[in-house]
């Protein structure tokens, strides 16, 4: 396991993940964190730089070139060993998982070789201090990369996490995790865990905004994204990657919530059957 301690930082942080090769997004995250005038290294990534949409290396490009830290998604781990599948977690026969033959196929072909040994070198957690709280910073869960921690998981699911992330990296205060694209905020017994949703795809709730957090002396803060959505949907047309994740940009709605947990899902939503779209 691959573990990265910052030390202590100061300042205001940004926390983002889940870009998905969403190079709008990208863009006006970044333009964010100039205008505020925070540091690379106070700009952390929870990983998922490559996903759903049309600009893999791009945004693996522009995220390495900002230099702030930066951990380790399912996504890059897979495409660093040359997996054939995004390993999201996702159930076998799942609309998601079908789904994810079309955009990992286009995300692995699209990402450089060198692109690809970065993400090989990229740690599985992060560790800091800040403000007088350590935070863990991890990708879905501590026992597996691609576990989703929803906002409706039961407290002892996730009391069990932190038990097993203490082990790995001591005591924590805070947990920052990412990979379920959606922003939550728990508090479990002195813990709190925050998920600061995805920059680079809606959280499935009817808008075309998506979200990252802003840490500061006020506490977590977790922010609507507003970007071109319209561009970032025209690129993911112009690259043949019309299965479904295009449409959500502009919607916000997911293609299927049958990834989600059964009190999650919207019953008055009628999803497209999907059965074999083209990779
Ligand atoms: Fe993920």
């Amino acid at each position: 396991m691959i573990i990265h301690d910052l030390g202590e930082l100061h300042g205001d942080l940004l926390i983002y993940g889940g870009v998905y090769s969403n190079l709008h997004a990208l863009r006006a995250f970044l333009d964010i964190a100039r205008v505020q005038n925070i540091p690379a290294q106070n700009i952390i990534c929870t990983g998922d730089i490559v996903a759903y949409c049309a600009d893999p290396e791009a945004c693996a490009q522009r995220i390495r070139a900002l230099g702030g830290p930066v951990l380790a998604g399912n996504c890059e781990r897979n495409l660093a060993i040359g997996d054939d599948d995004c390993g999201c977690g996702f159930d076998e026969n799942s609309t998601c998982n079908l789904l994810s033959r079309a955009w990992y196929a286009h995300g692995s072909a699209q990402t450089s070789v060198e692109s690809k040994k970065w993400m090989a070198g990229l740690p599985d957690r992060i560790t800091f201090t800040h403000a007088g709280k350590r935070y863990g910073v991890i990708h879905g869960a501590a026992s597996d990369i691609s576990r989703f921690i929803w906002p409706t998981t039961p407290d002892q699911d996730i009391e069990n996490e932190i038990s097993i992330l203490t082990k790995q990296i001591g005591a924590v205060d805070i947990v920052l995790a990412g990979h379920t694209g959606l922003p939550m905020t728990r508090q479990i017994g002195s813990t709190i865990w925050h998920n600061s949703g995805a920059i680079g795809m809606p959280a499935h709730d009817s808008r075309p905004q998506t979200n990252f957090s802003l840490i500061s002396e006020n506490g977590i803060k977790n922010n609507a994204l507003s970007y071109d959505h319209h561009g970032a949907n025209s690129a993911m047309r112009g690259v043949n990657l019309t299965q479904g994740y295009d449409q959500t940009l502009l919607s916000g709605i997911w293609p299927s919530d049958d990834n989600l947990p059964i009190d999650m899902r919207k019953p008055n939503l009628h999803f497209e059957q999907i059965s074999s779209p083209k990779a």
